[in-house]
């Protein structure tokens, strides 16, 4: 196995739960990767030798971003749409229905494609997880197949053929969802999701097809409260999801259900900045003791962005998070989000999945907004 000894790096994020700051961050530090792991992670003048030696020449290096919330799987596009919601018209969740049309009519290589160019461009931004969620197939086969191609870059593949109704009667589409598409999708899945919200899918509709997924082995996450007001935030406390994302539109209920109940609260700012809703406030959920994740959700209608370092800037600004906040809650939550322990942090023992900023520290991420600041992304220990 060899290891690699990174130095001179200006500032270490960690994420190491034991340290006195909320980052981890160590001056002076160097990191060895051993292999696919982090091995060892200490003042430089302390430092191991090693087989290779990289010099980040004083470059900020942290843990890789954790996109816990993305549907690549998608034909066509909406940029038709966006412009006409920037000329005042508002966003509806109606619009998925075009994407469902153009996904149906792509073949798998072209979808295939599509999900690389977009892991791709995660990568370069700094990316080294990513869920997927299916959504755009709306039918047994194609939510089948989605998934299939999600599979071929990521183990976080989720089923979310709760999207809309894309055609016929609602209650007989989620006998759909819960009975045979559910049967197709949940070898390629580790998750379900659904979009509980008005003009898609109700709580009762929502606990229903949880269930079912819960039944056939996927574990529950959820779309909720993200237009309006609604049940969906208490649902996932009540359930004890991991995470329910979106959270824009919260009562004072709603929050303690989420600090009582642990589950993360995923925000997505991209979504507010490209529909020109309120964003979300993360202040007043940090304030209240629930944890906060950032993820991109990157897809063609209501957010066509891949990149995290935008959605922290966009928390920054935005939010009222701190720089620190904004890169944990794209690290070590993100990761959390996705209950996994084997990433989010540079400790040893944990993937060596990182970046190298072009930047002495974490904060420039959001001081610098819109600048392509990662210069690598490293995952498994290895650059991409
Ligand atoms: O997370 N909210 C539901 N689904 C996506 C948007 C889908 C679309 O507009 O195509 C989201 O924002
Ligand atoms: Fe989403």
């Amino acid at each position: 196995m060899s290891s690699t000894l990174i130095t001179n790096i200006g500032e270490l994020v960690t994420n190491d739960p034991e340290a006195d700051d909320l980052l981890g961050t160590r001056p002076d530090a160097a990191l060895v990767v051993d292999g696919t792991q982090v091995g060892w992670v200490g003042p430089a003048a302390d430092a191991p030798a090693a087989d290779e030696r990289v010099d980040v020449g004083g470059r900020a290096v942290l843990p890789g971003f954790v996109d816990s919330h993305s549907h690549l799987v998608f034909g066509g596009d909406r940029a038709q749409e966006f412009a006409a919601r920037m000329a005042g018209t508002p966003y509806a969740a109606g619009g998925i229905r075009t994407t469902v049309a153009a996904t149906r009519a792509a073949t798998d290589e072209q979808l295939t494609s599509h999900v690389a160019r977009l892991v791709a461009e995660m990568r370069r931004q700094g990316t080294t997880t990513v869920e997927i969620k299916s959504g755009y197939g709306l039918s047994v086969h194609d939510e089948a197949r989605s998934l299939a191609v999600a599979r071929q870059f990521t183990e976080e593949t989720t089923f979310l053929g709760a999207h809309v109704v894309p055609e016929g009667d609602p209650q007989e589409y989620v006998e759909l969802v819960t009975g045979p598409m559910l049967d197709a999708a949940k070898d390629h899945a580790r998750w379900i999701d659904v979009f509980c919200e008005r003009g898609a899918f109700d709580a009762d509709q929502a606990r229903a097809i949880l269930r079912a997924g819960a039944a056939a082995g996927l574990r529950g996450r959820l779309h909720a409260n993200q237009l309006t007001y609604g049940e969906g935030v208490r649902l996932a406390a009540e359930l004890g999801l991991v995470a329910v994302d979106h959270c824009t539109y919260l009562s004072d209920a709603d929050v303690a259900a989420l600090r009582d109940s642990g589950t993360i609260a995923t925000l997505l700012p991209g979504v507010e900045f490209s529909t020109r809703q309120p964003y979300p406030d993360a202040r007043r959920l940090l304030d209240a003791g629930v944890d906060v994740a950032l993820a991109s959700d990157c897809n063609p209608g209501s957010c066509f962005t891949s990149s995290v370092p935008f959605c922290i800037a966009l928390a920054v600004r935005e939010m009222g998070m701190t720089p620190a906040e904004a890169v944990h809650a794209a690290t070590y939550v993100g990761a959390r989000a996705l209950d996994r322990d084997d990433v989010g942090a540079l400790v040893p023992g944990r993937r060596a999945d990182l970046v190298v900023l072009d930047a002495p520290s974490h904060v420039h991420l959001a001081y610098r907004p819109g600048v392509p600041l990662v210069t690598a992304t490293w995952v498994g220990g290895r650059p991409t």
